[in-house]
């Protein structure tokens, strides 16, 4: 039985991806607050992933960085599995290998706006009222965090925004195992 398989996303699976996030999410999609901060920026390098399964797209995330307050971190999303493809694990294991990767990467921190019970499969948990603030409205049930360095969610706090090149990369402090 053919099963699927995560690999890193390369250029021929863009426009796949653009029709599976455009099924997902709806044209509602761009007046989102994540939306707006992923807006002429790139999703970041060696964090995109893709579920393939015989050659076909079964799902894909992508990170995008982001600066909260003074410091760099990442936003998960969008995270999205094709809807008859849904409830066979390939979500978690999208969300978990992208995870693994940016903690080898070398990155502090991830944030999305999500689904708690959903992400707290991969670690994720909610962050406390007013600490992060998005551009545009959020719900702030559900903007969770994930510190992939020990104490990074302590000290993250602030406006969210995109990048600048002079942003500094990381705060300091050892991975987590
Ligand atoms: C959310 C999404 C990515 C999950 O993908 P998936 O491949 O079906 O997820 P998995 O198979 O890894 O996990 C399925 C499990 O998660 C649960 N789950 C899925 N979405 C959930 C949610 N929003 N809240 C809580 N649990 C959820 C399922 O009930 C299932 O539980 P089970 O294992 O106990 O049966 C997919 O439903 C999707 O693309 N949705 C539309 C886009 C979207 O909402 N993206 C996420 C933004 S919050």
């Amino acid at each position: 039985m053919a099963t699927w398989e995560i690999r890193a996303e390369e250029p021929r699976d863009a426009p796949f991806i653009e029709l599976l996030v455009a099924r997902s999410f709806g044209p509602g999609r761009y007046a989102k607050s994540a939306y707006r901060l992923r807006e002429g920026v790139s999703p970041e390098e060696g964090l995109r992933f893709v579920a393939i399964e015989d050659g076909v797209l079964r799902g894909s995330v992508r990170f995008w960085p982001i600066v909260i307050g003074p410091e760099r971190a990442l936003l998960l999303g969008p995270l999205a599995v094709e809807i008859e493809q849904r409830g066979r694990g390939i979500g978690i294991a999208l969300m978990k290998r992208g995870v693994e990767d940016a903690r080898s990467l070398g990155h502090c921190a991830i944030i999305l706006v999500g689904d708690a019970p959903y992400y707290a499969r991969a670690g994720f948990a909610p962050v406390p009222p007013g600490k992060i603030k998005f551009p545009g409205p959020v719900d702030s049930a559900r903007i969770l965090g994930l510190a992939l360095v020990e104490g990074a969610l302590d000290s993250l706090g602030g406006d969210v925004r995109r990048p600048r090149i002079d942003d500094p990369v990381c705060a300091d402090g050892a991975p987590l195992a």
